[in-house]
């Protein structure tokens, strides 16, 4: 498949307030092979295959940005390991990084196609990866994923230990699901020289049980963590919203992404392309502008730096997320998979 070439370089891309946009999240696909609780539905109904934008047109998007400024590309979904001939997009994407244009090519995933997927990823240029596991029960482990398989995603792990692969594990905390398992979770994570990251529940579209069910907020979880370990600031960053501590007891890095309890929005510098070509320029809101049309109205890339220009002052100071059992439906009717996590 060939690769366009045509995005000149040009000015970086800065928001109304004055943000440097540097990160792009392309969410490949809206389809995974796990239903996770907090994620979606049992029963979704996901996106005709005819919608989706193209691999070749999906890298002609990521390299627009690139030529903009843009140093770190994430690649996520839904799984983003199941859309098929993925690995096509990850090579063809590595080469901004051996120009030197891109600074981090990288994914976030289950785990569940690690074992076939480490070392091709690794030798596309991928460095450093974010697995996503919120227990180390195998029977809450399938409760959690409802379809999921932990031995594995297990079996994943060893396979980027074997590729090199630097791994930082996200999980979700959950009240009354896996909040008696983060001293697990920080033990498992530092024993195998991994990050750890915590994260809030977002109110981000329907799923089958009340979100307020599940929410539990960071600083509970952080207070409780002072009774077994000594958690030092530190001001390690990785370009995402995280706040990092590190453990004393393990040497570990443990990172807190708290959404609903302390917004980060100031310092954010990231937009969000979905699986169709909208561009969303915050988690937690609706601002968005088609890339799909001008993309494919032109071989030149006049009109998509155009649309991606009036995207970027579109650009909100900042979400306005809402977990309250009083508020029935989710602030953000969109899924997590639509704009990729
Ligand atoms: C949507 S998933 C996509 C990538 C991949 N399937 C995975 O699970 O890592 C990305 C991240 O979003 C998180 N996530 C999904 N729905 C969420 C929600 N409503 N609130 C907070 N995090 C969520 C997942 O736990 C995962 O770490
Ligand atoms: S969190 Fe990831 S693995 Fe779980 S259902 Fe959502 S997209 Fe799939």
């Amino acid at each position: 498949m060939a690769a366009y070439k045509n995005s000149q370089p040009s000015a970086d891309l800065v928001d109304r307030y004055g943000r440097a946009i540097t990160y792009l999240r392309v969410s490949v696909t809206d389809r995974c092979d796990f239903r996770c609780v907090y994620c979606m539905s049992e029963h979704m109904s996901f996106l005709p295959r005819k919608d989706l934008l193209t691999l070749e047109e999906l890298d002609r998007i990521c390299t627009a940005f690139v030529a903009r400024g843009v140093r770190k590309l994430r690649i996520t979904g839904g799984e983003p390991l199941v859309r098929k001939n993925i690995l096509w997009l990850f090579e063809s994407l590595g080469r901004h990084l051996q120009s030197g244009q891109l600074e981090e090519l990288t994914l976030t995933t289950n785990g569940s196609q690690l074992k076939h997927y480490a070392g091709a990823l690794k030798s596309a240029g991928v460095e450093r990866i974010n697995v996503s596991l919120d227990t180390l029960q195998p029977d809450r482990f399938r409760a959690i994923t409802r379809w999921g398989d932990f031995s594995t995603v297990m079996h994943g792990f060893d396979a980027a230990d074997a590729a090199g692969l630097k791994v930082k594990i996200n999980a979700v905390a959950l009240k009354g699901t896996n909040e008696d398992e983060i001293d697990d979770l920080i033990r498992f994570a530092h024993g195998r020289g991994y990050d750890l990251t915590l994260i809030e529940t977002m109110p981000l579209g329907e799923i089958d049980g009340a979100r307020h069910d599940q929410y539990l907020p960071l600083s509970i979880v952080r207070a409780r963590l002072l009774d077994s370990w000594t958690l030092d600031e530190i001001d390690h960053r990785t370009g995402g919203p995280a706040r990092y501590v590190r453990v004393r007891e393990t040497g570990g890095r443990l990172g807190f992404i708290t959404p609903m309890t302390h917004n980060f929005c100031e310092s954010c510098n990231r937009v969000r392309l979905t699986c169709t070509g909208t561009l969303f320029m915050c988690l937690g809101q609706e601002d968005a502008v088609d890339l799909r049309q001008p993309l494919r109205a032109s071989a030149s890339d006049t009109a998509l730096q155009a649309a991606i220009d009036e995207a970027i002052l579109l650009k909100p100071k900042g979400h306005d997320f809402v977990i309250d059992r009083r508020v029935g439906r989710p602030t953000i009717a969109r899924h997590m998979i639509v704009t990729g996590g």
